[in-house]
Formats: structure tokens, sequence, C-alpha cells
């Protein structure tokens, strides 16, 4: 990663020896908790320190964080590790490969066989060990495998480790303690442990002092956070915490399941100053007897309920959601029912999966994976084109408005346009002014055309109007 803290060290002292300085490379496959995971693994080995560098040919520790979700994310990396091989320019002579993630806790010993020359497999909690792992490859060229998941994941972050200044991610659980019939995320991750309420305000009010402004809180089911505490908290009161954090503009939460927003959920937090009003919470699918087969725990008619409610409360709120086509046995009815579903929840985003069937999952044990790949395809086709669809209507909604943009930096296509995202999590563009450095900084957009994806506008003199309480930042009064 590029703006880790440079540490001046010359030599790393790894077990008590001295040894030259490092430099350690790092490949994030998966979801944001492998992002935010590559992020800790590079702060235990800058504790023992080792730099990072983005050139995988000049690193001593090369490693790759891996994903399990999908057949082909595995895929992926397997023909990345055939590049990797000793000898290839890819590698510094010497230089130790090492897998970590799910990929890892998944098959651990298995892929010294699918690729002999890896030194180290480790899990998805066994990563902060790599310097010590490291540290015993180096002596005796023997492979390392380090796979518990049994113990409690504590690991105090340095919140000077992280890839972006002005946003962060922030770990509120680990694991999962549901058991969705085709998800391999249970295994690789383990039971659900949630971080205590006052370690979570403590490591964002420490982001925040280093600048940060956008916190996005990470669980497998987010929004069941806290129910193993005393009083049993829940999202929103934590929420409502994290909002009388000064400097703290935004607070986001992924991914929510259906059936655990309690108590009024969002009545409460409708007004916190922080609370965006994007949510992803995936359907999955549209049709009961399909959701049943996936034992996601709920009905169409449930998720309808937890629809009306929050818009109750939040009449614009944006919904998103995650959509997996061809799961076995789904008819061309099932999935007319997801396009209707689609349709009938309005949502503002869609992420669209091809089942794969993952090893040792229910459906995997129980069902044919019966559905032809150019159904899939097809299937998979329907939904993205009304997704689209929707996603042009909702942002056609927003030419003329002025919204509120955190500056991330140069467009990626333009380099004469900087982006950012609003509150609402689309990417907006707007033409880079001169002499003015935006990065990090939040602004004012007028949105003057939009696609189905992005919006396109010029910076306002105006203040952004969706911002829905003025900054007031007293933490005195609220609560
Ligand atoms: N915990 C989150 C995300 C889990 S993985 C949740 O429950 O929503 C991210 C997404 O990948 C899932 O929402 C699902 O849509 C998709 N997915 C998971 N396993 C899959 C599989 N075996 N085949 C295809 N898509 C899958
Ligand atoms: Fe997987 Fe379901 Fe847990 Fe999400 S809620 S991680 S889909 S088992
Ligand atoms: Fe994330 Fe992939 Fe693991 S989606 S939890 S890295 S299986």
């Amino acid at each position: 990663m590029s703006s880790t803290p440079t540490t001046e060290r010359q030599e790393v002292s790894l077990e008590g020896e001295r040894v030259p300085h490092r430099l350690a490379y790092f490949e994030t496959y998966g979801c944001q908790m492998n992002k935010l995971d590559s992020e800790l693994a590079e702060q235990a080995l800058a504790e023992a320190g080792f730099s990072s560098t983005t050139e995988v040919s000049q690193a001593d520790l090369v490693v790759l964080n891996t994903c399990s979700v999908r057949d082909h994310a595995e895929h992926r990396v397997l023909s990345r590790l055939g590049v990797l091989k000793p000898g290839s320019d890819q590698r510094k002579e010497g230089s130790v490969l090492a897998l970590i993630g799910c990929m890892g806790q998944r098959q651990g010993e298995q892929l010294f066989k699918a690729a002999p020359h890896l030194d180290i497999v480790a899990g998805t909690t066994d990563f902060v060990r790599l310097p010590e792992l490291y540290a015993g490859v180096v002596k005796d060229r023997q492979h390392r495998t380090a796979l518990d998941l049994s113990g409690e994941f504590e690991y105090a972050r340095d919140p000077r480790y992280r890839s972006e200044r002005h946003r962060a991610f922030v770990s509120i659980m680990r694991g999962c303690d549901l058991h969705c019939t085709y998800c391999i995320v249970p295994t690789t991750r383990g039971p659900e442990v949630s971080v205590p309420l006052q370690t979570i305000v403590d490591e964002v009010s420490r982001l925040v002092d280093d600048g940060v402004q956008e916190v996005t809180l990470l669980g497998q089911t987010v929004n069941s956070w806290g129910k193993q505490f005393k009083g049993e908290p829940d999202l929103g009161d934590l929420l409502a915490q994290l909002d009388r954090i000064e400097g703290l503009q935004r607070t986001r939460f992924i991914t929510s399941h259906p059936n655990f927003f309690r108590d009024r959920f969002w009545e409460r937090v409708r007004d916190l100053r922080t609370f965006c009003p994007y949510v992803h919470v995936p359907l999955q699918h549209g049709s009961d007897r399909v959701l049943k087969r996936m034992a996601r725990l709920y009905t169409v008619d449930k998720y309808r309920s937890m629809v009306d409610e929050a818009r109750e409360s939040i009449p614009d709120v944006a919904l998103a959601s995650d959509w997996i086509v061809g799961f076995p046995g789904e008819t061309e009815e099932d999935h007319q029912q997801s396009l209707a579903r689609m349709l009938e929840f309005d949502f503002f985003h869609s992420y669209v999966f091809k089942y794969s069937p993952r090893p040792n999952t229910p459906s995997e044990r129980r069902m044919a994976d019966d559905i032809p790949q150019v159904d899939k395809d097809r299937r998979c086709n329907e939904l993205l084109a009304v997704q689209t669809e929707l996603s042009q209507k909702h942002n056609d909604a927003l030419v003329g408005r002025t919204l509120e943009v955190l500056v991330d930096g140069e467009s990626k296509k333009n380099a004469d346009r900087l982006s950012g995202r609003t509150r609402l999590n689309r990417v907006a563009h707007f033409e880079r002014p001169e002499g003015r450095e935006l990065t990090g900084k939040m602004v004012p957009v007028t949105i003057t055309r939009v696609t189905a994806h992005s919006l396109y506008g010029e910076l306002a003199k105006r203040p952004a109007e969706e911002v829905r309480k003025l900054p007031v930042i007293d933490s005195g009064d609220r609560g």
C-alpha cells in the first residue's frame, strides 16, 4: 500500500537477530474485510521493521490476501501463483511467498501441493503472525502454516496503517453465525465475534484525529452487532455514539441482513448527523422457494416489511442488494420473481453473481449445480439490465442538485478531473480547479449530467443541499 508511514529503520529485528531492512508487497483479492486485513497485516510487518513496496520484484516478502467466495476468485489467485514462481522475473531471488486470508483458511496445507513454491499459508486471523512465520522460513526454507481460528481476534490497530487518508474501514465484528447454504464465509471466518463498543469508539476517534472523515463499519451481518454484550446494544446505539465524535463526517456500514434491524432502527438513525442514507441489505433472490433453499431465514414479505419501515422513516433511503442467479433448481419463474422484486424495491444499486458451488457448503453437498452456464449468463445480464435502468432513473433525478462530495483524487479515466463519492455512495466527477488541492476535502458539486453509473458536475459556490443537519459539532448535548 502506498501511503504507509515510512520507517527510517535500516534493520529488522526478527527473533532478536539483526537482519537487513525488508520490503513487503501486498496483493488483495475479495471484499472490504480483506482490504482491512491487509492493512492490519502490513501493520504487523511494520512493527517488525518491514516497509511496504508497490514493486513485487523488489519485495523480500510477497503476500497474496485471498478470497474463496466463488470459484473464479480462487482461480485468479492460482494463476497468479503460477506467475510468481521462483526464477520468474517477477520475484526477487530468495524472496518469501505467502498466501493469507480465506483461501488459506479453507485449503490450508493442500495449497502446498498445488503450488510447492509457496512458503507460508496463513488464515483469516493468524495472518498477524506473518513476521514470525517469515523469520522461520528465512532460517530453514521450510513451509509454515498458521490456521488457528479459535482465538479471539485482538489486535490493537494503529490508525496510521491505512491505504486512504480521508476514509477508513473499521471492523466491528468478525465471522458469521448464519448458514446460508451457498456460502463459504462461515467456514473461512468462523463464528461471529463483535468488537466492544468502547474499543470501536476509541479506534474511530484515533482515525478521525489522524484525518479520517468517513468510516465504513464492516461485518458479515453488521446489523447484528452487539447482541452478546450486556444490555444488548445494537448498531443504532453504536451509530449514535459515533455521531458524537467531533470531526467525523460520515458513517457507513456493510453488509446488513434484512432480519436484524431492531427497535425502530430507522427512526433512531434518521437524524444522526453522520448517517449516510445508502444501505446495503441484500435480498439475494426474489422467490420464496429459492430463499428457503438458500436458508436466508426470511421471505420476500418479510423483506418488504423491512423496506416499508425504512422508507416510512427515511423516504429517500437508497437500498442496495446482492443477487445470486442460477442457484440450484432456479426456474424461469423464480428468476422472473427476482426481476420483479428488483423493480418493486426500486434498488439504487445491485451486485449480481452467478451461483458457484463452494466445496462442503450445504448447497454443494445436497443440490446439483443444474443451471446451464448460458442460462446463468442470460439471467445475470437480465438483472443487470433492469438495475441499469433503475440506476439511470435514480441518477437522472440528481441532475441540477448540489451534492456534498468527499474527494478521493484524480478520476481514473481523465486526469483533468477529480472524483469522489456523494453521501449516497455514487461516484461524482468534476473538473479539477487550478491551484487548489481538494483530495480528502468535502466539496459541493452541482450535477450537470449523469450516466447509469456516474455523476458529472461542477464545483459549486453555494453549500451542498443534502447535508441533513448543519455541522454544529458539539459533542456535549447529543445522545
Ligand atoms: N455477508 C454478506 C456478504 C457475503 S459474500 C452478506 O450476507 O450479504 C458477498 C456476496 O457474494 C453475497 O451476498 C452473495 O450474493 C454472493 N455469494 C456468496 N456465495 C456465493 C456463491 N457460492 N456463488 C455466488 N455468489 C455467492
Ligand atoms: Fe454468508 Fe449468509 Fe453469513 Fe452472508 S449472512 S456471510 S451470505 S452465511
Ligand atoms: Fe471476503 Fe471473499 Fe472471504 S468475500 S470474507 S474475502 S471469501
